[in-house]
């Protein structure tokens, strides 16, 4: 059992990736991104042939292979059957088609248990995803959902895309998160959504540091022993 789970739901772009494992670094917990979960899964199905449409399909992918998640040095390094797929799964074609695995109830159940495996074996941990607090670890010691405006979002990712050499319209970018969110937001199951006793912070103007600071003095508050 874990004796510190924090979660941090948000949509894509909020910065949730790089604060929670700065945050995870400070409270000396390990991160999980269950975003590469949704990311192995579909690009396990991509590689298999599977129709991802077909939810049943999808199922005997997650079963049919080994995955593989651990937090290394800042980084989640994930694999497939012993393969490293780490950089593969954030293909931006890739990416557009996480929606299918996303929206796949079955698939969610499956990645729910695996997320929960992975905290019982962490004494401390900091998970962030779509839906951390609100199905995962309904009970987490604290709770957070951060915001950001879609054009500060589209920045931020355009700004990544720049620096890995692979210039972007952010047009575009703001489209395709919208696109996102909106698939997100309006699945039945797991959708994005803040939980009730979740802290949300709007990250819109505030630097990655701000945004850390503000959650760990949250965490300070109130799991005084646990900090
Ligand atoms: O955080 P990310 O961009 O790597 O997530 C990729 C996709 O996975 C995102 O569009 C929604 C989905 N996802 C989800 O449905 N539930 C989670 N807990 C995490 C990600």
């Amino acid at each position: 059992m874990s004796e510190l789970v924090i979660t941090i739901d948000g949509p894509a772009g909020s910065g949730k990736s790089t604060v929670a494992r700065r945050l995870a670094d400070r409270l000396d917990a390990t991160f999980l991104d269950t975003g590469a979960m949704y990311r192995a899964i579909t690009l396990a199905a991509v590689r298999d042939g599977a129709d991802l449409g077909e939810e049943r399909r999808l199922v005997q992918v997650v079963e049919g292979h080994r995955f593989d998640f651990e937090a290394v040095r800042g980084k989640m390094l994930v694999s497939i059957d012993g393969q490293d797929v780490t950089e593969a799964i954030r293909d931006s074609d890739l990416t557009a088609k996480v929606r299918y695995a996303a929206s796949a109830p079955l698939v969610r159940e499956r990645l729910v248990q695996m997320q929960r495996a992975f905290a019982a074996q962490h004494a401390r941990i900091v998970t962030e995803g779509r839906d951390q607090g609100t199905v995962a670890f309904p009970d987490a010691d604290v709770k957070f959902y951060l915001t950001a405006d879609a054009t500060e979002r589209a920045r931020r990712r355009k700004a990544e895309l720049d620096a890995q050499g692979e210039p972007a319209d952010l047009q575009q970018i703001r489209q395709a998160i919208e696109a996102r969110d909106k698939s997100d937001e309006n699945r039945a199951v797991g959708p994005l959504k803040a939980a009730q006793d979740a802290v949300t912070v709007d990250t819109t103007g505030l630097t990655i540091e701000q945004v850390v600071e503000r959650l760990y003095r949250h965490v300070e508050e109130r799991c005084p022993r646990n900090h």
